[in-house]
């Protein structure tokens, strides 16, 4: 069990890693890309190794610079029979994106991944590609990994959206890439659209109507140079530790405020938190310096399309709201079991451990301002790197009353995060 020293407040400037769904697909369309393409400051974590990794096993030459990754590939076309079975460990991403790349080849893929991504749903991805006609089965009625991916003679087509996800849509879109013709998808809700941003900066004929996204197959790619800003969803963090504890200040510098992704910043907003925004919009992705103080989080609920562009971000807002002023109900978020762990019941199971007063629903839960704290609490984070920062956010707000298991799981997305919060603690 692992214990932490009480923080009063946090004071000062950070930049947090660089964003994960960014560098996925830096190094998905620099690996389809005929030419040299130069990443720069990608994430280095292990799900971002894993597509590395997955790529090296099809004939992909990646050298990690640590703060530059150079990718030079042949393109799509050229890509070889796997060497291996690819191994997407803990990332949902790399699993579902690949599936997309790999479904049009002329060999045959075996992916699996750990002990929570053999547990979460593929059909979401398999069943759309299947309608382009793609050849995938999986364990347990072609829903669960491994999935093994066969050649087969695949066609561009339109699909509708039975899900709300970037990582369908992007598996469409990376399928669609590669075919003859014309392929549109089309979603309910508007998801994360980074594949979007990075298609157009590979310079592949993308059209956007509206949520109808059309790719035209077979586009001519050019290689590029680039450099992938601040992860939101790490920056999300500090938010919390300013809404958190009393007295905090803080910037949070060079983060990506794609608007599909920051539905926490309106969210807040709209709930009368102030957020000072300097918003850059000279790269393919815009970015740019958050500040926050510390305030009080008010309550209410929060459920329809604003979900999708939080949804990494709910842990955040259910820690925020434990020491806010009135209860914060979130429904419409069933997304989130089946995330990493099934975040709904551990945030659940956590806080009442915590002493909190929590309501669990089937798409949400109502949380309770914290009233009082039971002692030698045990909080798990389910090897979920989420949970385990939020986990961690507790410890340092109770010392060693709380006492948390396994952290590995950082590593997934954040390596660096206790260090970093420590660098803006003053006790
Ligand atoms: C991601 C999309 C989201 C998000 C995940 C990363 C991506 O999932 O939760 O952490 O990089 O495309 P959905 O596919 O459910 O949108």
């Amino acid at each position: 069990m692992i214990t932490f020293e009480k923080a009063a407040k946090f004071i000062g400037e950070i930049e947090v890693p660089t964003d994960k769904s960014i560098t996925h697909r830096a190094l998905i369309l620099g690996s389809m890309t005929d030419g040299v393409t130069l990443i720069n400051k990608p994430l280095l974590s292990t799900d971002t190794l894993a597509t590395l990794n997955a790529f090296e096993y099809i004939g992909v030459d990646i050298m990690n610079e640590v703060t530059r990754f150079t990718v030079r590939s042949d393109g799509y076309r050229k890509f070889k029979e796997p060497i291996n079975v690819i191994n997407c460990m803990n990332s949902g991403t790399t699993t579902r994106l690949l599936s997309g790349v790999l479904s049009p080849s002329k060999y045959t893929s075996i992916l699996t991944g750990d002990m929570s991504l053999i547990k979460r749903p593929m059909n979401r991805v398999i069943k759309p590609l299947s309608k382009m006609g793609a050849d995938i089965r999986a364990r347990d009625n072609d829903n669960f990994l491994p999935m093994t991916i066969h050649p087969s003679k695949m066609f561009s087509a339109t699909i509708e959206s039975e899900v709300n996800s970037a990582q369908v849509k992007s598996a469409v879109l990376l399928a669609g890439l590669q075919l003859e013709g014309e392929s549109t998808y089309i979603e309910k809700v508007e998801t994360r659209d980074h594949t979007e941003n990075m298609l157009k900066r590979f310079g592949a004929d993308l059209a956007v109507n509206g949520n109808n996204i059309t790719v035209k197959g077979m586009s001519s790619l050019s290689a590029q140079s680039l450099t992938i800003p601040g992860d939101f969803s790490s920056a999300a963090y500090y938010i919390a530790l300013a809404l958190i504890f009393e007295g905090s200040e803080i910037t949070v510098k060079n983060v990506g405020l794609n608007k599909t992704r920051t539905g926490l910043i309106t969210l807040l907003e709209s709930l009368g938190i102030v957020i000072d925004i300097d918003l850059k919009e000279d790269n393919f992705e815009p970015y740019g310096d958050i500040r926050i103080k510390h305030q009080k989080l008010k309550g209410g609920v929060i459920t329809g399309d604003i979900i999708a562009n939080m949804i990494d971000e709910i842990p955040v807002l259910a820690v925020s709201a434990l020491f806010g002023e009135a209860p914060v109900e979130i429904r419409n978020a069933k997304e989130l079991r089946v995330k990493e762990s099934d975040r709904i019941s551990a945030i659940v199971s956590n806080f009442k451990a915590l002493g909190a007063e929590i309501e669990e629903f089937d798409d949400g839960m109502k949380i309770y301002p914290l009233e009082k704290v039971n002692k030698g609490v045990k909080l798990k984070s389910y090897r979920d790197h989420r949970i385990a920062m939020i986990n961690i956010i507790l410890a340092k707000k109770f010392g060693v009353d709380i006492l948390l298991d396994d952290i590995g799981c950082l590593d997934v997305s954040y390596p660096e995060f206790i260090v970093d919060i420590m660098n803006l603690e003053e006790v």
